[in-house]
């Protein structure tokens, strides 16, 4: 879309890598077959589409086996497999108030289904949790703790490391939500001892809408949220044992699948930790561009804090819904506002009554870019 500034990348990347495109139309004219149905020749092609994301995905996430990839739609349903394929009646669930509701509905669902006891850790103003105060809240039917790497709202980053210590010590499973860190934050799942992740193919990782996965450890055998058609043991009344089959019944996206490769190749040629780079610098510069508007509060980490690449932000008097409206009729920018799909993080951040503008940067974000956003919030706040 010509003349767009687009400050929208914790929603989705926007434009994706040339390749990406490239690649879905390339696998849509030669790997157009459906991938481990058939033994011709262009199913076989379409299931090394298959093969060869899951192995560029192993490299990012450092993955020892990629067929521990359950490749899927998006990050909610890799939740929804992850949460509903491990919880068991009355089992005891640790989450934050950083949650994005793609954590917290699937989890209210399992209390409702299952008597799943749910404890949320409290967030403060940067987004920090206490580890202690989470600590405390382990029971001996905990049997899940899912955390967020990166809150949307606020952009604080989780201590993922330490609680997946936590996790250890009290032999509860960690599902990490890596909807804003895939392909930002350097995330390796061996050394960080995550036990499920779950990331989008269409953030971070420059892939189309449509796409996203879920890594499970080997040694963890979670039910499948899908039972259907895979290709393989069609005999069988059960899913197949066997991943990634297990995981993935029905047809799957091979088209978007070859384009998720491609970004992720991009990710892996500029690197997570200089992307990260750019857009921290971007987040500071924004912060301080903005902090001279009279009554703006910015929300998360301090500047000068580790953040991921958004800012969100209240002006005192201005509608939230309104600013964002005329930042992109008035000067073409993209910013989301409105509760970013994550009430208790806003109820965190004391942002309930007034929602917030989110600005988010990405892999193809410049200096001019936050420029122009900070000169139009000055304007239309008259602080020019
Ligand atoms: N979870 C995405 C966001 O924060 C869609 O905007």
């Amino acid at each position: 879309m010509e003349g767009v500034i687009y400050l929208d990348h914790a929603a989705t990347s926007w434009p994706k890598p040339p390749a990406v495109g490239d690649a879905m139309l390339s696998a849509l004219e030669i790997a157009g077959a459906n991938p481990g149905r058939g033994s011709h020749r262009m199913a076989v092609q379409a299931s090394r589409v298959l093969f060869e994301a899951r192995k560029s995905i192993s490299n990012i996430f450092g993955i020892k086996n990629a067929n521990d990839i359950a490749f899927g739609s998006n990050t909610t349903e890799a939740l929804n497999l992850a949460i509903q394929g491990s919880l068991r009646e009355g089992d005891h669930v640790i989450a934050t108030m950083a949650e994005h509701n793609s954590v917290r509905r699937p989890l209210e669902y399992m209390r409702r289904l299952r008597n799943v006891e749910i404890d949320y850790v409290p967030v403060d103003a940067s987004g920090a949790i206490d580890l202690m105060q989470m600590e405390r809240m382990f029971r001996s039917n905990t049997r899940l703790v899912v955390c967020t790497h990166s809150s949307n709202l606020l952009g604080s980053i989780l201590p993922i490391g330490e609680i997946s210590l936590l996790c250890r010590k009290h032999q509860a499973i960690l599902l990490v939500d890596a909807a804003q860190s895939a392909g930002v934050i350097p995330v390796n799942v061996q050394q960080l001892g995550i036990d499920m992740l779950a990331f989008p193919g269409h953030k971070g990782l420059l892939g189309p809408q449509g796409t996203g996965g879920l890594y499970i450890a080997p040694e963890l055998d979670i039910e499948p949220l899908l039972h259907g058609g895979t290709g393989s043991q069609s005999e069988a009344l059960e899913q197949p044992k066997v991943r990634p089959d297990r995981y993935e019944a029905g047809t799957p996206n091979t088209v978007g699948i070859a384009g998720l490769n491609a970004g992720v190749k991009h990710v892996l040629e500029m690197t997570p930790a200089f992307i990260y780079q750019n857009e921290w610098e971007l987040t500071q510069h924004i912060m301080d561009g903005l902090s001279s508007v009279k009554g703006i509060r910015m929300l998360g980490p301090e500047i000068g804090q580790p953040r991921t690449g958004l800012v969100s932000f209240t002006v005192d008097g201005y509608d939230s819904a309104q600013l964002a409206f005329r930042l992109d009729r008035n000067y073409g920018i993209a910013v989301r506002s409105g509760f970013h799909c994550t009430p208790l993080a806003h109820e965190s951040a004391g942002t309930t009554a007034t929602g917030a503008v989110r600005a988010s940067v990405g892999y193809n974000s410049t200096r001019e870019h936050v420029e122009v956003l900070v000169k139009a919030v000055l304007e239309l706040t008259g602080t020019d």
